[in-house]
């Protein structure tokens, strides 16, 4: 048995495990995942989508003195909730009306080495009680069996959702929680260490083989960028970009990535005045569009709101009241904000 789950060891490719970047935000990022991999406990990694949380995951692994034992990687999102038992733990013949054979259970077959639990608050509440009895024992018991079996696995588990929400709403079991979280390591989003860019701009070219460069002004054009998508979305985006343009030396004018309001960092003043105007639409919208009710409901003078309606361009009044209030002169003063 022990030689079969040898083999299920993933193959290590050189560059699976590359964690580009040299930013504060990604160096402490690795020497986190490096400390965390001299530890057998259990680790919960955090982040955004695209963040990296699998590659660290991978890295935690590689870099922990089980690396030559198992590595089993399984999406709790990826199996159906009847399957997901039996996938993790395993059953005998019989145990079910399909199970035409015995199956070890990704559990087993991580024995000695690392288990993998990506998007960990999409297992079913009923699977996660089970989950913390094996943790909590060490032990598993397949379906069907009541001969449970002794293991050793490292845990290591990563969810794109906050967590700490998914425990309020009813949706993860807080002890399961703490029992994962026992070390955490956070990956952040790209746009926080948007200084590793270039960087990862170089790796992925040199990973796709393309003989290509993005000029700096180009380069500067993936920085006013917000990447929702993280690092995955600028892999993809290059990827894309190789097959639409075909030049050599890529400029800004071939990167066509929007840069709106909605996907991107604003000055301070624009800012501002944005939340402004949804601030104020908001409130008018809850007083009927009065300006009298909502100039006091905002704590400023009516002639002020009047004026800040005219400047923040809002016009949005259904029944037209605003639109007429709006040609009142502009008096007043620049009152309390
Ligand atoms: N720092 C990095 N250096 C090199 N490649 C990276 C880096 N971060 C992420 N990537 C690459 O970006 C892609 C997405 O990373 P990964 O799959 O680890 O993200 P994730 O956080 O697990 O996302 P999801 O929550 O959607 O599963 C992968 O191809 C990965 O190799
Ligand atoms: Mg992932």
């Amino acid at each position: 048995m022990k030689n079969k789950v040898t083999k299920s060891i993933q193959p290590i490719e050189k560059f699976n495990y590359e964690i580009i970047g040299s930013s504060k935000i990604i160096t402490d990022c690795k020497n986190n995942a490096l400390r965390i991999a001299k530890s057998d406990a259990p680790v919960l990694i955090t982040g955004e989508s695209g963040t990296g949380k699998e590659l660290f995951a991978n890295f935690i692994f590689k870099e922990s003195k089980r690396n030559k034992k198992p590595f089993i990687q399984i999406n709790c999102a990826s199996l159906p909730e009847s399957m997901i038992e039996a996938e993790l733990f395993g059953h005998v013949k019989g145990a079910f009306t399909d199970a035409v054979s015995d199956r070890k259970g990704k559990f087993i077959a991580a024995d000695t080495g690392t288990i993998f639990l990506d998007e960990i608050c999409e297992l079913p509440v009923q699977t996660q009680s089970r989950l913390l009895r094996v943790i909590e024992r060490s032990l598993v018991d397949k379906l069907g069996s009541d001969t449970p079996y002794e293991i050793d696995v490292r845990i290591i588990s990563a969810t794109n959702k906050n967590i700490k929400e998914e425990i309020k709403k009813g949706n993860f079991r807080e002890d399961l929680y703490y029992r994962l979280n026992v070390l955490s390591l956070h990956i952040p989003p790209l746009r926080e260490h948007k200084t590793d860019i270039p960087e990862l701009v170089k790796y992925f070219i040199e990973n796709s083989r393309e003989n290509r460069i993005l000029d700096n002004d180009a380069i500067n054009k993936l920085h006013l960028y917000y990447w929702p998508g993280n690092v995955r979305e600028l892999k993809n985006y290059l990827k894309r970009l190789f097959i639409t343009s075909k030049r050599q030396i890529i400029g800004e004018n071939s990167i066509d990535i929007e840069i709106n309001e909605e996907n991107n960092f604003l000055p301070l003043k624009k800012a501002i005045n944005k939340f402004k105007k949804k601030y104020i639409i908001d409130i008018l919208s809850a007083n009927n569009w009065n300006q009298s009710k909502t100039s006091d409901v905002l704590g400023i003078q009516r002639t002020y709101l009047s004026r800040l309606i005219k400047e923040l361009e809002i016009s949005e009044a259904p029944n037209g009241s605003l639109a007429s209030s709006n040609s009142e002169a502009p008096i007043g003063s620049e009152a309390t904000e």
